[in-house]
């Protein structure tokens, strides 16, 4: 019988798997995915650290989390996808209420009504505690555009839904697919797009967690958010 411990744990030694191969592809993902090891490697994962918070349901999104946990088809996920189906209902699954913006900031009403995490490393997670280190899982709804932002954490995301939309500084939008990585270093201007399925990655933010981030306007949010339905 594996108990809860061992589920959480499960999840977070998948993602590392999961960014150990990454490390074999080279280039900017093996880059990325090490600092993420680095950073995981100074974290304490025995039971003696573990939070073994009360789990909090995903509620109102519990189907859209099961749809993107369904959907991790990729064969470099199946490992992820095992642990955290044995897992969903032992993490403290919550809405970004604005503890990562100031309270008036202005990123819309996709994201407010339409996002959903969990921290299994960081302050407060229910897995195990770190002060300068986070690391989950976050989901937006379908068609739920992100708005451009940035913070001073270096971030980095292991994205587990078929197709995502990223748009990083003034560059275009571009598609990216299962297992990909993005690094966002410290400011760096970056927003993300959902589709017709939800949006679902690890995320995390390196260290430097303790300022919030910034809402950067951009002119086209509302074109962006009227055209997804037919994106
Ligand atoms: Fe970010």
């Amino acid at each position: 019988m594996t108990g809860k411990y061992e589920r959480v744990r499960g999840v977070v030694d998948a993602i590392a798997g999961l960014l150990r191969a990454c490390c074999g592809e080279g280039g900017a993902t093996a880059k990325a995915a090490q600092r993420m090891l680095d950073r995981l490697a100074t974290t304490e994962l025995t039971p003696g650290a573990f939070a073994d918070l009360p789990p909090q349901s995903p509620g109102l999104h519990r189907a859209l989390l099961n749809e993107a946990i369904e959907h991790m088809q990729a064969p470099g996920l199946l490992a992820l996808q095992q642990a955290l189906m044995a897992a969903v209902d032992d993490l403290v699954w919550a809405e970004d209420q604005m503890k990562y913006y100031a309270p008036d900031a202005n990123v819309g009403a996709g994201y407010r009504t339409g996002n959903l995490h969990t921290l299994l490393i960081g302050p407060g997670a229910c897995g195990f505690e770190h002060a300068d280190f986070t690391l989950g899982f976050f989901l937006l709804h379908p068609r739920t555009l992100y708005r451009d932002h940035a913070h001073p954490a270096p971030e980095t995301y292991v994205n587990l839904s078929p197709r995502s939309g990223w748009r990083f500084g003034e560059g275009d939008w571009r598609d990216l697919g299962p297992g990909s990585l993005v690094f966002n270093p410290p400011m760096a201007p970056h927003a993300t797009r959902s589709y017709a399925q939800p949006f679902f990655s690890v995320f995390s933010w390196l260290k430097d967690i303790g300022e919030p981030c910034v809402v950067l306007p951009r002119d086209d949010w509302t074109e962006i958010e009227q055209a997804l339905p037919d994106l």
